[in-house]
């Protein structure tokens, strides 16, 4: 009996739970070139499902005659995405009529701003038009998925620029993007790429509890396994409904399980085996893309058994309150906690907070 579970990041789930009505919305959207979904930003914290959604998005165009080409937003994705869509195009078009590219590389496409474009981009840019061109007239469209964005990657702001001209002049493309909230953020505030600001965005939220249940329930099942209400209601409740909790948990669980209906004490022993796994992955991401004064901010939040008032932060900090301010700003872009209204926050993900507590204050609980 295999473990059904994937508690890896970037790892496809064997059932994609809670995402069926973008995937609904995004599969109109391929056969109507003004649909809002065929350019979308999706932001979400870390293990939320950005890279799984993207990737079952994409098996979904191709399944429907679409190529896709995905990348992640590094300096080199341009030269990446033209190998791709070389690659995949090869497979539709009959060799007669291949498009001879100039072979030009552009591996060297450091600095690249849309102002001022090096005659190596340009060589791309004309080598990207000879292929949509190709596709085009053979009625395929060409999705690009972009993961990890980042205004900082001029490549990506560089390709965000072209793509909006390449709309304009009619190819049948579509266009996901994905990254963290203080990136897309970032992305939506940049000068220079307006297109962005066209995209939907689309926050990924955790499951719901029913959504969780099934999904769990699902997955032993293809196991052979049940389990029990309690066991199932225990461990939804445990998961918070991120999916990468959920993966974590469901493997432990999974693993501590010894006969074909899972009891909560097996529940219970898999959510206490998963603990350190996840304290090392969820804690130690968050806290690796923390500066100190952003960790302060939430060690003064512990301090609360719910919501914390901005003011008693500030107090406890002693700053001043927009100085405090400035750092629920930058903690909220990050996806660690939100507002909780009335000068109020709380942590986003209820989870972080008792690991935060028992790796600062030494209590435990999970
Ligand atoms: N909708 C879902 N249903 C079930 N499992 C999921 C779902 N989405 C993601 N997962 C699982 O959760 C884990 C994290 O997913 P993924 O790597 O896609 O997150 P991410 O948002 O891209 O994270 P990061 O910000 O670190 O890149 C993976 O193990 C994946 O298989
Ligand atoms: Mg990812």
């Amino acid at each position: 009996m295999s473990n059904p579970f994937t508690p890896a990041f970037g790892f496809p789930p064997a059932i994609l739970a809670g995402r069926d009505e973008i995937i609904t919305s995004f599969l109109i959207a391929l056969n109507n070139p003004g649909d809002p979904y065929r350019a979308v930003l999706f932001s979400g914290v870390r293990g939320i499902g950005k890279t799984a959604l993207l990737t079952k998005l994409c098996e979904q165009a191709q399944l429907r005659g679409w190529i896709s080409v995905s990348v992640l937003a590094r300096k080199d994705m341009l030269k990446e995405m033209m190998e791709q869509l070389e690659m995949k195009a090869e497979e539709f078009l009959p060799a007669a009529k291949r498009v001879r590219l100039t072979g030009a590389s552009v591996s060297s496409l450091g600095g690249v701003t849309w102002q001022n474009v090096p005659s190596a981009v340009k060589t791309w840019r004309t080598d990207l038009e000879k292929l949509l061109k190709v596709l085009k007239r053979k009625n395929i469209g060409v999705l690009f998925t972009i993961d990890e964005v980042d205004p900082k990657i001029e490549d990506l702001t560089y390709f965000i620029g072209t793509y909006q001209l390449l709309i304009r002049d009619g190819y049948p493309l579509a266009l996901l993007m994905a990254g963290l909230p203080n990136k897309t953020r970032s992305l939506l505030n940049h000068d220079s790429i307006d297109f962005a600001r066209k995209a939907l965005l689309i926050k990924l939220k955790p499951l719901k509890v029913a959504e969780v249940k099934v999904l769990m329930s699902d997955m032993f099942a293809k196991e052979g396994k049940t389990i029990e209400e309690a066991a199932l209601a225990r461990l939804a409740a445990a998961s918070d409904g991120y999916p990468f909790l959920i993966q974590m948990l469901g493997y432990h669980v999974f693993e501590a399980s010894k006969g074909s209906e899972i009891t909560f004490e097996e529940v219970e022993e898999g959510i206490k085996n998963a603990a350190s796994f996840i304290e090392t992955t969820v804690l130690e991401a968050t806290l690796a893309d923390l500066s100190d004064k952003d960790i302060s901010f939430l060690k003064a939040m512990l301090k609360d058994p719910e919501d914390s008032l901005m003011a008693d932060i500030a107090k406890r900090l002693k700053v001043t309150p927009s100085y405090a301010h400035q750092y629920k700003t930058r903690l909220i872009d990050q996806g660690v906690i939100e507002g909780a209204g009335r000068g109020k926050v709380t942590f986003a993900m209820p989870l972080l907070k008792q690991l935060m507590k028992e790796h600062f204050d030494g209590d435990s609980a999970l």
